[in-house]
């Protein structure tokens, strides 16, 4: 590929675009968009791109594919999987520039949004107008909505209000050759074609160069009540999930957290944990919401009932928005907690809901077998188990040889459970080596066959998702 033979593209390129497109090639800016929060992963691209509008986009993508040279999209590099790391070099396509909110609709409940815009800011500035974005990522705070969609992005709320693809009507993407496509229309209903929309989120960057994308909003329930419910083993913490939703309740929110997990946290921020007692294992964290304070107390007297049944200790209510923002703040950073602990590998399985007691117990018996530790949190209503592998006390041998294996036998039980190796994460560089787990050959031709289609000469975003190079 020619920009692995030398650097002359980089001359090339700056010959092109010096004065219409900002880019820069100084390491200090290429070393920023070379890591992402996957591990401690380094792939310094030969030179950042941050065009301002979907022409921009499209002439550097043009200029690209006659060069021979790949392009990576990026967002704010908050990703878990690695699937904006410019793995090849090349160019990496930032969207740091195309960050505007074009418009609130509020007739229809519509919001069109450009890639870059962080999605915190997004939810803010729909809420002032009474409306409701629902994925609420535990980045939001900084990950971008182009990263939301490029990876299917879930998050806490994911249990009652679905993750990034059931809220996309349609969007404006750039192929590989510089071509613009629209997909979907402003409908809620569409009955037309192929589903073009679907089959890009989630796909992680690898078909086309998302420029705009028009969401879907709610109304926006902002009633809400939180619980932190103790537990004195994380296994009936687990089996407590699906009685919840049996005895006729829908949460909002319904999170799992180690011991482990929630002390780490606090120790992160410097905060206290909030108390809990020497046989405390885990906590679910419950949160419902309703459009009216009526509608919260029947949801917790159901849930109450249920909790007591596996043993739960007594729940702690967050009395205000201070109390409930303080225990939010623990969950969302639960994952930089690790991160800053040890050096780990993190693995992002999902199985049905009821299955959630056997994830966690095969989680636990394959450790212990393999000499592992590990740290489980996350998304207990959705079956999504967060499970962070410590290599504290491993040697680099045994992390190096072991660990694979490890992972290949959860990830074939997670599967014989019904469920799959990605729940919102991706599968982007580092679970590659996986993919044969979770689709037949056949499967897998497919869709590298759908993948050749948008990107013949697989310049755009290459590495990432499949086990071998398309
Ligand atoms: C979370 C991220 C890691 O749930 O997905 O905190
Ligand atoms: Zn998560």
């Amino acid at each position: 590929m020619f920009e692995g033979m030398s650097d002359l593209w980089k001359s090339k390129f700056a010959e092109a675009f010096e004065g219409r497109v900002a880019f820069s090639l100084d390491p200090e800016a290429c070393q920023r968009m070379a890591s992402d929060h996957t591990e401690d992963l380094v792939f310094m691209p030969g030179v950042v791109v941050e065009p301002s509008n979907t022409a921009e986009v499209q002439e550097v993508m043009r200029w690209a594919f006659a060069h021979d040279v790949s392009v990576t999209p990026a967002g704010a590099m908050t990703g878990l999987s690695g699937g904006a790391l410019p793995v090849n070099g090349g160019i990496s396509l930032s969207t740091k520039r195309m960050n505007r909110i074009l418009a609130i609709d509020e007739l229809n409940h519509q919001v069109r949004v450009e890639p870059g815009v962080i999605v915190q800011e997004m939810q803010e500035a729909v809420q002032a107008c009474g409306l409701f974005y629902a994925v609420d990522p535990a980045s939001r705070g900084s990950c971008t909505i182009g990263g939301n969609l490029a990876e299917n992005s879930g998050g806490p709320r994911a249990v009652k209000y679905g993750v990034t693809k059931d809220w996309v009507l349609n969007l404006e993407v750039v192929l590989m050759d510089g071509t613009v496509i629209q997909t979907g229309a402003n409908t809620l209903k569409n009955s037309t074609g192929y589903n073009l929309t679907a089959l890009m989120v989630g796909s992680e960057g690898t078909l086309g160069f998302i420029t705009q994308a028009t969401l879907k909003l709610l109304p926006w329930p902002r009633f809400n009540a939180l619980m932190l419910v103790p537990f004195r083993s994380a296994q009936s913490a687990c089996e407590a999930v699906a009685a919840i939703f049996k005895a006729g309740v829908q949460p909002s929110a319904l999170e799992f957290m180690e011991r482990s997990a929630i002390e780490l946290a606090a120790d992160y921020i410097g905060e206290a944990a909030p108390a809990m007692d020497a046989q405390v294992a885990a906590h679910l964290l419950i949160e419902v919401d309703g459009f009216s304070i009526e509608q919260l107390m029947p949801q917790l007297e159901k849930i109450y009932a249920v909790v007591e049944v596996y043993d739960s200790g007594e729940p702690l209510m967050a009395e205000d928005e201070a109390s409930k923002n303080q225990l939010w703040r623990l969950r969302r950073v639960v994952g930089e907690a690790v991160k800053a602990a040890s050096t780990y590998k993190e693995e992002d399985t999902v199985v049905p809901r009821g299955a959630l007691p056997e994830l966690l117990k095969a989680v636990k018996e394959i450790g212990e077998r393999h000499g592992f530790e590990s740290i489980c949190y996350g998304h207990a209503g959705d079956g999504n188990l967060h499970v962070n592998i410590l290599k504290r006390g491993v040697n680099d041998a045994k992390w190096e040889q072991d660990l694979p294996q490890a992972i290949r036998t959860l990830f074939e039980r997670v599967i014989n459970l019904g469920g799959t190796i990605s729940g919102e994460h991706g599968i982007g560089w580092v679970q590659r080596p996986y993919m044969d787990l979770a689709f037949s050959e056949e499967a897998l031709k497919l869709q590298q066959a759908i993948k050749a289609q948008f990107d013949p000469k697989g310049l755009l975003n290459p590495g990432k998702i499949w086990p071998m190079a398309v």
